[in-house]
Formats: C-alpha cells, sequence, structure tokens
C-alpha cells in the first residue's frame, strides 16, 4: 500500500467484480443500441478500459476535458477538449471516476442534450452523494462513499495516485 493512503475502500479485484455487474446490467439496457462512451478526462480513464471489457455491444469510446468555474450569478464550463463526433440522435453514457456537488455533469449533460443526443446517461465509479449541491444523478454508481478525499484508480490529489490500482483515503497531513 503507498505510505500516503490511510485506508483501502475498493481493492483491484473488487473494482474489477463491479465493473463486470455494471457492464452486465448497461449490456442489458441498451440491446441492440450503439453507445458512445464519453469520459471525461483524466480521472476516468482507467474506470472506462475496466468497464468497457464487460459491455458486451458496439460501443465507441471519446474524451472530453473541461473545467468548470462558478460566477455570480452563473456557471460556465469550458471545453478544453471536446469530443470528435457529433451525436444527434445517439445514445450517449457519460463516464466518470466521482459525482460530487454534481457540478461538472449536469453541465455537460445539459450541453449534449441540446446538441441533440438521443439520450445521455451517466455511469460513476463513485458516489459522494453528501456532497450533491446541483440536481444530478447517475443511472450507473459502483460504489456510495462518504464524503472522504479518495485517490486511486484515475482519482488524484494534485496529478499523483491516479495509478493506484485500488481507490483509497488519502491521509488528512497530505493536503492540511
Ligand atoms: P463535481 O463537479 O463536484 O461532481 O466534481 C467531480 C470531480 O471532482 C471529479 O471528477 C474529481 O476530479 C473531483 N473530486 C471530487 N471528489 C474527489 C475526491 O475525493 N478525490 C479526487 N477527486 C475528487
Amino acid at each position: 500500500m503507498h505510505k500516503d493512503v490511510k485506508e483501502i475502500l475498493y481493492t483491484q479485484e473488487e473494482i474489477t467484480q463491479k465493473c463486470k455487474e455494471l457492464g452486465k446490467q448497461i449490456t442489458h439496457d441498451y440491446q441492440g443500441k450503439d453507445v458512445i462512451l464519453i469520459g471525461l478526462l483524466k480521472g476516468s480513464v482507467p474506470f472506462l478500459a475496466e468497464l468497457s471489457k464487460y459491455i458486451e455491444l458496439d460501443v465507441t469510446f471519446d474524451y472530453m476535458d473541461v473545467s468548470s468555474y462558478e460566477g455570480v450569478e452563473s456557471r460556465t464550463i469550458t471545453i478544453k477538449k471536446d469530443i470528435d463526433q457529433d451525436v444527434s440522435g445517439k445514445e450517449l453514457l457519460l463516464v466518470e471516476d466521482i459525482l460530487d456537488t454534481g457540478k461538472t455533469l449536469s453541465t455537460v449533460k445539459a450541453m449534449f442534450e441540446e446538441r441533440g443526443a438521443a439520450s445521455v446517461e451517466i455511469v460513476t465509479m463513485l458516489d459522494k452523494k453528501e456532497g450533491r449541491t446541483y440536481p444530478i444523478e447517475a443511472k450507473y454508481v459502483g460504489y456510495e462513499i462518504p464524503n472522504a478525499f479518495v485517490i486511486g484508480f484515475g482519482l488524484d490529489f494534485n496529478e499523483k495516485y491516479r495509478n493506484l490500482p485500488y481507490v483509497g483515503i488519502l491521509k488528512e497531513e497530505c493536503y492540511q
């Protein structure tokens, strides 16, 4: 275990098992449909890679990089990298490492709906429900977690720890 990790929440084996369950459910729900998996960079990459192995459909991958900014009267997101294709009439599944306040995903979801997608749903590895300030829920959730700062399996602190093969709680002394 990495020296900065206080406790491992989910091991690689547990995450793989969870991806198998989610993949099976997604396969069932989207029978006969083509799905675009849209990963939000950078944190979703390991989860998207693992989950997609267990989705038995003709899926394609795309990636988006956004940063969000809360203004006085409105919230805006800056698209640092947009996806590469037209989404009108397509089934989209937004893939996220963690859903917290919901700010990023509620804005991105609304944007794809405006672009004319047939459906826009969310699959997230982790859900911090207590942190939610925007009215948005994921259709598929790996694990609901309490309000702790977690790292690994794509999740970072100052860009570090994304490569850890498990999800763990970061020691308080690392960010205080
Ligand atoms: P939201 O827009 O507040 O839902 O933000 C979700 C994003 O916040 C995630 O994609 C992560 O980048 C980041 N985030 C939220 N909680 C954590 C955490 O515990 N560890 C690492 N990143 C987090």
